[in-house]
């Protein structure tokens, strides 16, 4: 593919200095001219109510729901809370989620990192992000896991910084856009909408 790949970007942890949000930085900084990101805004997205889920969707939801459907890719970067997904992103992705069989999601290729400043790197939140993007019929990347440990420990002014953790997860890149190449050479299915 010659044009860049356009991937969205969704960092798990809303915190205003995030390690997430930096290493997501970093990562599309890395990936160079072969992407090109744009970035969800998870906070602005209310707490899931089916209720909620009818025409027209909260402004927030449908502009998350446009960003990932015009997407070639996700690159999800996540912290941990309490051994689990951050319910911010799960929330998003909740909304991401509907009609099941017909969502933006469904067939979307998607990057999964975690990160933390303990050792563990975010390991069980990345296992928990990966079944819930199965679970809305997106494609998770299968790559050697890519979970950031000691994280606070990779940062330099702000910025993350570690080049042996950027190279692993490029090659995490270079599956994603296999993965996006093998998608777009196939026939396009109508799908069929389920709720
Ligand atoms: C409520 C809460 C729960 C947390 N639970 C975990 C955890 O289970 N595993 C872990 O590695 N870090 C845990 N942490 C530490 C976070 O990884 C750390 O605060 C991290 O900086 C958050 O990500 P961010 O820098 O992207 O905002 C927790 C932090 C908070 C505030």
């Amino acid at each position: 593919m010659s044009s860049p790949y356009r991937l969205h970007g969704i960092c798990g942890s809303l915190r205003k200095n995030s390690f997430s949000s930096a290493v997501l930085a970093a990562l599309a900084d890395a990936a160079g001219s072969r992407a090109v990101f744009d970035y969800a805004d998870i906070g602005s997205v209310p707490h899931f109510n089916q209720d909620l889920y009818v025409d027209p969707l909260p402004r927030s939801v449908q502009r998350l729901r446009d960003q990932i459907a015009k997407a070639d890719g996700l690159v999800i970067v996540s912290s941990e809370y309490n051994h689990g997904i951050p319910g911010t992103l799960k929330n998003a992705l909740d909304w991401a989620s509907r009609p099941h069989n017909g969502s933006p999601l469904r067939n979307k290729p998607v990057l999964i990192v975690t990160t933390s400043p303990a050792a563990t790197g975010g390991v069980r939140a990345q296992h928990q992000i990966r079944e819930t993007v199965i679970s809305a019929l997106a494609r998770p990347v299968i790559t050697p896991e890519i979970v950031v440990g000691q994280v606070s420990a990779k940062m330099v002014d702000g910025k993350f910084q570690d080049t042996s953790v950027i190279d692993f997860a490029m090659v995490g890149f270079a599956a994603l856009f296999a993965d996006i190449d093998r998608l777009l050479a196939l026939p396009v299915a109508t799908p069929e909408a389920t709720s």
